[in-house]
């Protein structure tokens, strides 16, 4: 009989403090930088995001998403026997940020020992962290390497922005989701489908890296948005149908279709593709802004605690960023 994997349970976990945009807008005109509601509105779809107080890291958002994964799945941490957490802002150059968030997880728990000592480790694939590491992590389950993950998308990007340039400090927040994905004799996910283009590195990186004691380069995150708006609009088209086809499903199959919450257009322009009714396009970046590796994870448990997304529906999740990178993953919940 083939083994599938299947999500058993969702979390997700946003920090406290919340900015509006017009309290964003009032907080750059402290620094002589000029937004608006209304162009942000326009031509984002964000109205807020929340940021992480400076004391906190994505393995404290990852844990807190994973601690609520793990309930709603009805395990506990001492079942996982895989760990991987999708980050662009880790909490240290190493080790990974799945090693910290493991002897968290290991620390609350009653019994620990099966969680003290899975393998963890990170996956850097920018906005398509999630899609690459739920994919990832179905491999290692279909092989038998594994039977029950922890995937978390974890991201402190407000630690990143520069918030001297308006084209890019508007649009990303903080924020983590997690899924319990479990192995099962019926799927679950059903077909994934990965890629990347290195050509594309300079229109979207945090270009810094630490060297000799120093940071050599800019920490922050510097971004051509019209060149990723372009590529992204083609291939996330591109990576449903890929993945509907490896499946043998058509776009009338899927329920909902939750795309990486980047830009509310390129969202719309996706689902007119896929001729979707803009009803089955699952829409959080209002809430959350850009949360990288975060904002699919997010809007998938946002929308199965609301009770929109129930049992047996069929997913289609689609991340594009840095690398640049993109994919997706078709699954029954
Ligand atoms: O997560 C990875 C994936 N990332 C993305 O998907 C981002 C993709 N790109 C985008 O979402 C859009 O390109 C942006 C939202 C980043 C920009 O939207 P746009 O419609 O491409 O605007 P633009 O860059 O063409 O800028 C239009 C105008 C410019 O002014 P001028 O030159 O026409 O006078 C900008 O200076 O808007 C100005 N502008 C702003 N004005 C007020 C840029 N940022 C702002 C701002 N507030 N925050």
């Amino acid at each position: 009989m083939r083994r599938y994997s299947r999500i058993a349970g969702t979390g997700s976990y946003l920090p406290p403090r919340r900015l509006t945009n017009a309290d964003l807008a009032a907080e750059l005109a402290a620094r002589d930088v000029e937004t608006s509601d209304d162009w942000i509105v326009e031509r984002t779809g964000i109205r807020a995001r929340h940021f992480a107080a400076p004391d906190v890291c994505s393995s404290d958002l990852g844990f807190e998403a994973a601690k609520k994964a793990l309930q709603a799945a009805g395990r506990s941490a001492s079942e996982i026997d895989l760990i991987i957490v999708a980050t662009s802002t880790p909490d240290m150059v190493f080790p990974s940020t799945a090693c910290i968030l493991q002897h968290k997880l290991a620390q609350s728990s009653d019994d620990a020992r099966g969680i003290a000592g899975c393998p963890a480790f990170d996956v850097q694939a920018v906005c398509s962290g999630f899609v690459y590491a739920l994919s990832v992590a179905d491999a290692m389950i279909q092989t038998g390497a594994a039977n029950r993950a922890l995937v978390i998308g974890a991201e402190v990007f407000s630690r990143i922005l520069d918030f001297t340039d308006r084209t890019t400090c508007v649009l990303f927040g903080d924020g983590a989701g997690a899924v319990v994905l479990e192995a099962s004799d019926t799927p679950g996910i059903l077909a994934s489908d990965l890629h990347a283009d290195g050509k594309h590195v300079g229109i979207l990186c945090v270009p810094g890296n630490v060297s000799g004691g120093q940071v050599i380069g800019s920490p922050l995150l510097t971004m051509d948005g019209q060149a990723v708006f372009k590529l992204a609009v083609g291939v996330l088209e591109d990576a449903a149908r890929a993945t509907l086809a490896k499946a043998n499903l058509t776009d009338a199959d899927i329920d909902w279709l939750i795309p990486h919450q980047a830009n509310i257009r390129i969202m719309q322009s996706t689902a007119k593709k896929l001729k979707l009714p803009l009803s089955k396009l699952i829409v959080t970046v209002d809430q959350h802004g850009n949360t990288s590796a975060a904002s699919i994870p997010l809007a998938l448990d946002a929308s199965v605690r609301s009770g929109k997304i129930k049992t047996g529906d069929t997913l289609m999740l689609e991340g594009v960023g840095g690398g640049f990178t993109w994919g997706a993953v078709l699954l029954t919940l």
